[in-house]
């Protein structure tokens, strides 16, 4: 009914724009005289000393916020982080063992996949961790530890909020993981600890400037093939903001690695075909910036996201510049992220889509 949707039109506009809260309340909990506290967490640091390999098993967006913590995992653990569909990993024989961590991503805690793969890893020894939403759900219950994304329900098929909290939480457990094993430098666990319960104020910037995006949306919402480019973080990202797009837009989308471009994909640019490149990963901009020029150069129209010091920058390149404010690259995510779902979102209302049921897709997947 309307009064559930507090006024909002969907669905999922009302949770994109509770994105700021459900950070505020899965990260401010956690924080503790400028620590991560996971109190929920009996991982000791013997224990992540011995870890050899971290997994990290999801499905759909779940799985997307897995490949952005790839990367920062990666960056502030030094261990080898090795991100999985569940889908695959079940009946991949997995190489996991007693010194597996394996973490499952799951709003619903009831994704059928998801789940097997949890029983998969604990047969083999691995000890799991799931990261979930729904409080009391089958994965919650089954896994060795739970951290629970406090983004309250989410209703919208195409996951919004869940997603941004279980980034922030993913993070958070980074920086804790990280602390145990000494990895991470003093300056940079504060610099990111306070980027992120700096985010939700970041956000409501974002929020403001919706504007931007549906004019945007507007201009090419008749678009019947999209590719979302970025290197880094930004390709990670760009993954989601593809599915995004195709789910409830249904508009064919692609994200694809910037360098992997000329491997393939460039064969399909022709005159007109909308890019969006992404360019939020400040360390790898001038190669973000180059990649522009190279699609521009086979007649692409460019569609560019930056933080707002290189907002000028990109605009010497692309026709057209969304801009974020900047944080720390491992934080950078969590922000860019939200005007592609608003692209999403302003494209699917233009074309006449039912944003909050596409076709063909649940919101949780309890079948094979
Ligand atoms: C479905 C939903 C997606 C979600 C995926 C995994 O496909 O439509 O939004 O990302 O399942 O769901 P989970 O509940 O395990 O995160």
């Amino acid at each position: 009914s309307a009064a559930e949707k507090g006024g909002y039109p969907h669905f999922m506009l009302k949770e994109i724009f509770e994105q700021p809260e459900a950070i505020r309340k899965t990260v401010s909990p956690r924080v503790r005289e400028g620590r991560v506290v996971l109190d929920d967490l009996r991982l000791t640091k013997e224990y992540i000393q011995g870890v050899s390999r971290i997994f990290i098993v999801a499905c759909g967006s779940s799985y997307h916020v897995g490949m952005v913590s790839k990367y920062n995992w990666e960056r502030l653990l030094r261990r080898p982080v090795e991100v999985c569909l569940a889908s695959e990993f079940r009946y991949c024989d997995p190489l996991v063992d007693d010194h597996s961590l394996v973490i499952f991503i799951s709003q619903s805690g009831e994704t059928l996949d998801t789940m097997a793969a949890l029983r998969e890893a604990k047969r083999r020894g691995g000890r799991t961790l799931a990261v979930v939403n729904v409080v009391g759900s089958s994965i919650a219950r089954e896994a060795d530890d739970v951290l629970y994304t406090w983004a309250g329900p989410e209703i919208a098929v195409a996951t919004t909020k869940a997603y941004s909290t279980q980034l922030v939480l993913m993070d958070l457990i980074a920086l804790y993981l990280g602390d145990l094993l000494g990895t991470i430098e003093k300056t940079e666990y504060d610099t990111i600890l306070h980027e992120l319960e700096a985010l939700p104020e970041k956000l409501e910037r974002v929020l403001a400037s919706i504007e931007d995006v549906k004019y945007f949306a507007s201009r090419y919402f008749n678009h019947d093939s999209i590719f979302f480019i970025g290197r880094n973080l930004d390709y990670a990202m760009g993954l989601e903001g593809s599915l995004k797009l195709k789910e409830i837009s249904y508009i064919h989308s692609e994200a694809y690695a910037s360098g992997e471009l000329k491997h393939g994909t460039i064969s399909l640019i022709e005159p007109g075909t909308l890019v969006v490149a992404l360019g939020t990963y400040e360390p790898l901009f001038d190669k973000a910036m180059s990649n522009v020029v190279e699609v521009k150069a086979r007649g692409a129209e460019v569609l560019a996201l930056a933080t707002e010091p290189l907002k000028e920058k990109m605009a010497h390149t692309a026709d057209s510049v969304i801009a974020v404010p900047e944080t720390h690259p491992v934080v950078q995510p969590s922000l860019g992220v939200v005007p592609l779902q608003l692209f999403a979102y302003y494209v699917a209302l233009q074309r006449g889509c039912d944003i909050d049921k596409p076709r063909n897709l649940a919101k949780s997947v309890t079948v094979e």
